[in-house]
């Protein structure tokens, strides 16, 4: 009887292709291999928000009159919904450093290299999405820290040159963050970043099986003169037995955090107020903040902010464009150095942000 349902459901869902394909994919074996877990780990975290955030739309209200209060039940009356929510807002934040982890561990061992160009512009583009998700998210429960903070953070916008104004109030949906952006980056939170998360989602991890895990140059290199192979371990199911290993302890991690750190949700936001002392970003724009801090006010009468976001425009080109002009032994140390000079200088001005500093 199993045999037949099985015989019935291949003949009208043929998945051959797809058995085909994920039955001779491998992942290699050397000493980085930590590397591969780290896309996967990405997904997983991208999985929680999207079933956390389908829970949480059941009781959220998308306005300035019932977003505090709608946030409020979810903590306090509905069951389980604290976990629920502090589930999608740490698994928020962990994604966006397990993202930024496979991008920096993809840009060490030069995965990006031919023939994974686009596969390496589609997961930057995956990022900025992830980025996207965090800021359109903050404001949701319409709290005095995150209402501030977007106020600070859209106001930033304004320096662009020539798309400033229209950048703000495209993001605003009018000159000030009133309900009328509440209800704006809500939709942008739940339909059209997903629906562009979903299509780059597909494109990327289709990428990665047509062209197979990338073996690092040095790796292939040390093999290649010994003669030997590099090894390989099955996908199916030795690396996802490994995998799904990982993510039982990231849940579990989840879970944790979640019970001993519940997410806080502040008082609500109260627009005419004046802002409390210490308003900042979430940790992964705290860099951008603190560097337009030590820009002067004007550099060869530029406005400073401009250079600044200048700067940061630059550094994103180059970061998106890697796979494009490091393709030889010399230009891909180029990359890898600038990469670990960026994240040292990310670090250093996110803990500056911390301790407080050029207030
Ligand atoms: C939402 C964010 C992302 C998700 C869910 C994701 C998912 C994945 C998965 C599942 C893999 C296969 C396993 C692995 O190599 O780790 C992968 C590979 C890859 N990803 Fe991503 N990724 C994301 C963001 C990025 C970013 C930001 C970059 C870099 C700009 C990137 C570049 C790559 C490359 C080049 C590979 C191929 C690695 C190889 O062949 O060795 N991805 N990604």
């Amino acid at each position: 009887m199993a045999l037949g349902i099985t015989a019935w459901s291949r003949e009208r869902v043929p998945l051959d292709p797809i058995e085909e394909a994920v039955r001779h994919k491998t992942v290699p074996v050397h000493r980085h291999s930590y590397a591969y877990y780290l896309g996967g780990m990405t997904l997983f975290l991208f999985a929680m928000q999207v079933g956390t955030g389908a829970l949480l739309l059941l009781y959220y209200r998308p306005s300035a009159t019932e977003a505090y209060e709608s946030v409020q039940f979810i903590m306090t009356r509905v069951p389980f919904g604290w976990l629920i929510r502090s589930i999608h807002s740490w698994s928020a934040n962990l994604m966006v450093a397990a993202a930024v982890a496979h991008l920096f561990s993809v840009l060490f061992l030069h995965s990006y290299r031919r023939p994974r160009e686009m596969t390496w512009v589609s997961g930057m583009l995956l990022l900025a999405l992830t980025l996207g998700f965090g800021f359109t998210g903050y404001l949701l429960p319409w709290n005095e820290v995150s209402y501030f903070a977007t106020r600070v953070g859209t106001d930033i916008m304004t320096a662009v040159p020539w798309a400033g104004e229209f950048l703000v109030r495209f993001v605003r949906g009018g000159p000030e963050v009133t309900g009328a952006t509440l209800t704006r980056l809500f939709g942008m939170h739940v339909a059209i970043l997903p629906m562009i998360a979903t299509v780059l989602l597909g494109l990327h991890i289709w990428l990665v099986q047509a062209h197979g895990m990338s073996v690092p140059p040095e790796v292939a290199e040390a093999a290649a003169k010994s003669g030997r192979r590099v090894r390989a371990l099955p996908f199916v199911p030795h690396f996802v037995m490994r995998e799904a290993f990982g993510w039982t302890v990231a849940l579990a991690l989840l879970a944790g955090l979640s019970a001993f750190y519940p997410w806080e949700l502040g008082v609500k936001a109260d627009p005419f107020a004046p802002a409390p002392a210490g308003i900042r970003p979430e940790w992964y724009f705290l860099w951008m903040f603190q560097a337009l801090k030590y820009f002067p006010a004007h550099i060869l009468g530029i406005e400073g902010e401009v250079v600044a976001l200048g700067a940061i425009g630059a550094l994103a080109v180059a970061g998106f464009t890697v796979p494009f002009w490091a393709t030889g032994p010399r230009s891909r140390a180029i990359a890898r150095w600038g990469g670990v000079a960026a994240l040292i200088m990310m670090a250093v001005l996110t803990l500056l942000a911390y301790r407080g500093e050029g207030h």
